[in-house]
């Protein structure tokens, strides 16, 4: 298995093409109103917007995706609301999974998925097991998580595997930690992409994004796909990227570069 480095520990690899895209798809129920749809009709679009990207990432070489589907805290909606997303969460992964295996896609839903009625728990379970040995894109669903959720579990499970820890906190260590995360064997986003207007985290990736570049677009995400994610790769490519670092440290002197040409 590949490690990963801590972006808080050492300085990750970067290139152009991000190895991880995490994304907030918000804007769903407003891309439905200002066509006098009902709320669900974006969400299903949303579907159309889920496969465009998967598609477009396997394109470019985006090497893991994460979407937050439904967060911790979207249990507060409408009962008819959850309910019709839960549905819809079903029917995706039964009728789209076999062509995410094919494509070599390897899926993992993020969360507490224990929340979840068992026949949604058993679409989980076997999407899961059909794709797990794939490779070419890992794919992460974010369904009933929340970054705060994440951070507490895993502090659980931390203590839970290795006991002597709760008797000698001060040794405990980030890598302690981070390796009880749900993403833990994934690389740190890269770029984080939210659509829908809104400026914010909302309970995402807390711990993932302390060094991930931000993208933030008005636009509703049932309207997203390739142009724009090409659009917010070129907004990445434009950063730069210092993990605390000064400017001069990661680009070499002018003059030098001049020196060295000669
Ligand atoms: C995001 O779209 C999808 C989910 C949170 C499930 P929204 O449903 O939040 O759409 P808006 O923000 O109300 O337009
Ligand atoms: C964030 O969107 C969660 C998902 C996209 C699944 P929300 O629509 O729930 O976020 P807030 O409530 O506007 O912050
Ligand atoms: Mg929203």
């Amino acid at each position: 298995m590949t490690v990963y480095t801590s972006s808080t520990l050492d300085v990750p690899s970067t290139s152009n093409i991000p190895k991880h895209v995490a994304i907030v798809m918000d804007g769903n129920g407003r891309w439905a109103k200002s066509r006098l749809m009902p709320r669900f009709a974006g969400h299903k679009r949303g579907v159309d917007a889920v496969k465009r990207t998967v598609q477009a990432c396997c394109e470019l070489g985006v090497e893991h995706l994460t979407l937050f589907a439904f967060s911790s805290e979207n249990w507060r909606r409408p009962p008819e609301e959850v309910s019709l997303l839960m549905r819809l969460f079903i029917r995706v992964l039964r009728k789209d999974v076999e062509a995410m295996h094919r494509e070599n896609i390897c899926l993992r839903i993020i969360g507490d998925t224990t929340a979840f009625e068992p026949e949604l728990q058993a679409a989980i379970a076997s999407a899961q097991e059909l794709t797990k040995d794939n490779s070419r894109l890992f794919l992460n669903i974010a369904a009933n998580y929340g970054g705060r959720w994440d951070i507490l579990q895993a502090t659980k499970n931390m203590l839970k595997s290795n006991p002597e820890l709760a008797n000698n906190p001060d040794q405990i260590s980030e890598t302690d930690l981070s390796r009880h995360l749900c993403l833990q064997g994934s690389p740190e986003p890269d770029l984080f992409i939210r659509t829908g207007g809104e400026q914010r985290v909302s309970n995402f990736l807390l711990w993932q994004l302390a060094y991930t570049e931000f993208y933030f677009t008005d636009k509703f995400w049932p309207d997203f796909g390739k142009p724009m994610l090409l659009e917010a790769i070129d907004s990445y490519n434009n950063r730069e990227r210092r993990f605390g670092r000064t400017s001069e440290q990661i680009q070499p002197p002018v003059a030098n570069v001049r020196q060295s040409a000669q």
